[in-house]
């Protein structure tokens, strides 16, 4: 079996993409590659910025490359909770508008994350808090009942090192269980049609964090929280040993519900260690891009929910906060596709 369990035919289509033989190499037009979404059977998505589209030139690249839209974090409380107990809405429903007028679906991220805790809910306590934290979930998914086809509920629940949850503002105020399974009660009551997701990341590198992961997952279907979907971020490096990947998405799938890779990443900065210095780079991040494609797209139909990239331009990506050089993503500061758009491609199509 070839490297990351790529059968043979997907493993040369990726080889020969990222040599440049694929329909597009290095720098060709965007034209020039066929739409993301136009070769997937399921749906493509990335993270985008509200002001990212007031771009001409990058909201056509969004319109012809993908079929679903995710708020990259203007649908987090940090940008709807406002310190008068008040929510914010008009950058969400400015990506919901865009995405409406092009057919393009859209996919709510986040609900609850340790990571944000706004002052407005830590002044609560007690009943107070559980009505403000009712209400938020309530406004913000019955905001988008019927645009939004998912939502993250709840965001990075499992601790770093995988050995059980994190700890946060919700976690002590309502329960460390209580806290998730009323998150995705709330969430199916004010949208009873959306599919909603547990999400979190390095599951592909820490089979204990996916393992705690998955046993969560399980526990809150026993529970009876209408839990539809697993969410892989899928934020990796371009050393990722080959066939990560792949495990992770099959063990995922193997509990019965949806599943996305819901952030794909590839970081070139991130990567240290290559297999071998003679390694290039782009050829390592073809193959991680490929290997997440070839497995996604060979998952039963029913269990495939979309494929979404945090973002398309190296430019607009978030890990050029951590290193200016990085260029994790498909197409380059230009909005060109470089190899991994076609190994993706070829690797989809295999
Ligand atoms: C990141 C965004 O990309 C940044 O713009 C923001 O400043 C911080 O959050 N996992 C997640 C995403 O679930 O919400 C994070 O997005 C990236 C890691």
């Amino acid at each position: 079996m070839r490297p990351g369990g790529l059968d043979r035919r997907a493993f040369v289509a990726a080889s020969l993409a990222l040599a440049g033989c694929g329909p597009v190499a290095r720098g060709q037009s965007p034209q020039a590659l066929p739409p993301l979404k136009s070769v997937a059977p399921f749906p493509v998505g990335t993270a985008v910025q509200a002001a990212q589209l007031d771009d001409p030139a990058f909201a056509a690249l969004v319109v012809r490359q993908v079929s679903q839209l995710t708020p990259e974090w203007e649908l987090k409380m940090e940008y709807v909770a406002q310190p008068d107990g008040g929510y914010r809405f008009d950058a969400p429903d400015k990506i919901a508008a865009f995405a409406s007028a092009h057919g393009q679906r859209l996919f709510g991220h986040t609900l609850v994350w340790y990571a944000q805790k706004p002052d407005v809910f830590v002044a609560l306590e007690g009943p107070a808090f559980r009505q403000a934290f009712a209400a938020y979930i309530a406004a913000v998914v019955g905001r988008y009942r019927g645009r939004a086809v998912g939502w993250d509920v709840v965001n990075e629940a499992v601790a770093e090192d995988g050995a059980g949850w994190r700890t946060s503002l919700w976690s002590e105020r309502l329960g460390d269980f209580e806290h998730m399974r009323l998150a995705f009660e709330l969430a199916h009551q004010a949208d009873p049609d959306a599919t909603l997701f547990l999400n979190d990341y390095n599951l592909e590198t820490n089979p204990l964090k996916r393992a705690t992961f998955m046993a969560l997952a399980e526990r809150l279907l026993k529970s009876g929280a209408p839990l539809g979907g697993l969410g892989t971020q899928t934020h990796v490096a371009a050393d990722i040993k080959p066939g990560a990947i792949k495990a992770a998405l099959e063990d995922l799938a193997s509990l019965g519900l949806k599943v996305r890779v819901s952030e794909m990443d590839v970081s070139l900065a991130r990567a240290p260690e290559l297999p071998s210095p003679s390694v290039d780079l782009l050829g390592q991040q073809g193959r991680a891009y490929a290997e997440a494609a070839y497995v996604f797209a060979k998952l039963p139909a029913a269990r495939r929910a979309d494929f979404t990239f945090w973002g398309l331009k190296d430019s607009q990506s978030w890990l050029r906060r951590e290193n200016g050089a990085d260029a994790p993503l498909l197409f380059d500061d230009d909005g060109a596709p470089k190899p991994a758009a076609s190994a993706w491609e070829d690797a989809v199509r295999a």
